[in-house]
């Protein structure tokens, strides 16, 4: 399964697709077709056009998964101590680190993004891995001072089945970031990745089988949201979900949880700020905007997408990041451009409708602001970059998840106004500041809404690092000690001696 990525990538950019792509769900440990015999297409975003098939599950691929995984959870999984299922997490991390070329490949080819952003994925998905080895058998409760006449104590229990809905923005990473913590925990596992970007779960599902992962452990089934996620999350025989997605969707999950009473973490939408005070260090303060809303054309739940910019310098800011932006590169996310495509071409009509509407209503447009056509663009789905200005705190660009490479701008007197404007939208995912003064920063921090802030680089952290989010952003935390305890359920004993 390993390769070069170089040798790699000329095959798809020769062919069009890659040989050796897996076939079928992965069900207690092998690969089966859907019992329907049904298949659809996945699509390589930067040329818009299908270049592999998988299942198309439904019910009942869906239940076999959730016997499977049942099954498993009373196993041999069930009689390895907590430091065996950490080699195996090991294992894992280090096949990871020998398939990583190949991984990156095709995490690239099906959802657009840039071979090194894939690269960079693969980097953070073996830490996972690794993370949550070495967490697996630090897990433990806690004494309760209940005095002389009790011995009383806390355990972290597996909680059971975990379900995993991935979208297509992160496939793999999405997927490593609840796999690894609820296996560490002891957990079994039904994944359901999005439908545009199937194949690197399967592929992690069989490292993991290679890796030592008994059968049923982890399964994987592929297909539609309405066809294989809704039957997932109404399945009495699930007792967690992690769900990662839009708010719609979530809250259609939360509903169809309820039915079961099944637990859910929740990690939706954002509309997350990005403070740039006069006092920046302004080259990191333009080099974070630039990563914060272009990096995967802009297709990221904690991107920054509302520049939120102290007047003092917005015209020198604006001008430097609007003449940097003007010289991006646009290309297949396999030729490393500056700005790869965006994942479908329902996506780039949103983005698109977005930018419109705020067009028509009169919005100032610095740069960009329409669907990207060129040689270099050929039949993808490429939009342009954009950085567009708002008309005030109710504007729809303000308040509504644009999810593509488009940055909204918001001008504002100093830091009180600043803070306002941060926590103005129904969303409160992540925010970040750029300033050189530590106190105005870490008062921005204590008093912005959003699960985690980044003080002077967006996207500070790692795997270490709780993440989730507040308001219409959801709730519940994975990544760090906290995602790992999202997959126990506690218990409390309580002896009188
Ligand atoms: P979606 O939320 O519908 O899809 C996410 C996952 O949920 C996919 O695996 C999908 O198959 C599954 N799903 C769909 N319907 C389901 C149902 N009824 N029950 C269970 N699972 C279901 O998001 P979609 O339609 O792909 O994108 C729409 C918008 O959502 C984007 O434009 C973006 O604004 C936002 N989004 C946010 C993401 C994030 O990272 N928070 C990721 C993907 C999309
Ligand atoms: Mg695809």
């Amino acid at each position: 399964m390993s390769g070069s990525a170089d040798a790699l990538v000329a095959e798809v950019l020769s062919t069009g697709t890659l040989k050796g792509l897996p076939q079928g769900h992965f069900i207690g440990g092998r690969f089966v077709p859907a019992q329907s015999g049904n298949t659809m297409e996945s699509f390589d975003p930067g040329r818009g056009r299908p270049f592999a098939s998988f299942a198309a599950g439904d019910a009942v691929d869906v239940d076999a998964a959730v016997t499977a995984a049942r099954k498993a959870l009373s196993g041999p999984w069930r009689q390895m101590g907590p430091a065996a299922r950490g080699r195996i997490l090991a294992e894992a991390a280090a096949l990871l680190r020998e398939r990583a070329g190949r991984f990156a490949v095709v995490e690239s080819l099906d959802s657009g993004k840039r071979l090194s952003e894939a690269e960079g994925d693969l980097r953070g998905v073996t830490r996972a891995f690794e993370y949550y080895a070495g967490a697996a058998d630090k897990l433990h409760g806690d004494s309760l001072p209940l005095g002389r006449q009790y011995v009383g104590f806390t355990t972290e229990e597996p909680v059971g089945v975990a379900a995993q809905i991935i979208p297509w923005n992160y496939p793999l990473s999405t997927a490593a970031r609840g796999i690894a913590p609820a296996l560490a925990a002891g957990c079994t596992v039904v994944a359901k990745p999005a439908e545009q970007t199937p194949f690197t779960a399967l592929m992690l599902a069989e490292l993991l089988s290679a890796a030592g992962l008994p059968d049923g452990v982890l399964n994987v089934v592929t297909g539609v949201g309405a066809a294989v996620g809704a039957p997932l999350v109404a399945h009495p025989g699930i007792n967690h979900i992690t769900f990662t997605g839009s708010v719609a969707t979530g809250s259609a999950v939360m509903r169809g949880a309820a039915d079961n009473v099944t637990r859910l973490v929740l990690e939706l939408g954002g509309k997350s700020p990005l403070v740039v005070l006069a006092d920046c260090d302004m080259d990191a303060a333009l080099n974070g905007v630039i990563e914060a809303i272009y990096e995967n054309a802009g297709q990221i739940c904690s991107a920054g997408s509302r520049l939120i910019l102290d007047r003092s310098i917005a015209v020198p800011f604006l001008g430097r990041l609007t003449t940097r932006v003007k010289g991006f590169r646009l290309g297949h996310g396999l030729t490393n451009p500056d700005l790869g495509p965006v994942n479908s071409p329902r996506q780039l009509e949103t983005i698109d409708a977005h930018v419109r509407r705020a067009v028509a209503a009169g919005n100032r447009v610095y740069v960009g602001g329409a669907v990207a056509k060129s040689d270099a663009t050929g039949g993808g789905w490429f939009y342009e970059p954009t950085i567009i200005e708002a008309q005030g705190p109710d504007d729809p660009v303000v308040q509504e998840e644009i999810f593509g490479p488009v940055l909204v701008v918001q001008i504002v007197d100093g830091p009180d106004e600043a803070l306002a404007a941060a926590n103005a939208t129904s969303y409160a995912l992540v925010a970040g500041i750029y300033s050189q003064n530590i106190t105005q920063a870490l008062r921005f921090a204590r008093d912005v809404d959003a699960g985690q802030v980044f003080i002077n680089e967006w996207f500070a952290g790692g795997i270490e690092v709780p993440f989730g989010g507040n308001r219409k952003s959801g709730f519940g935390r994975e990544k760090g000690m906290a995602g790992l305890r999202s997959y126990c359920k506690m218990k409390s004993v309580v002896a009188r001696i």
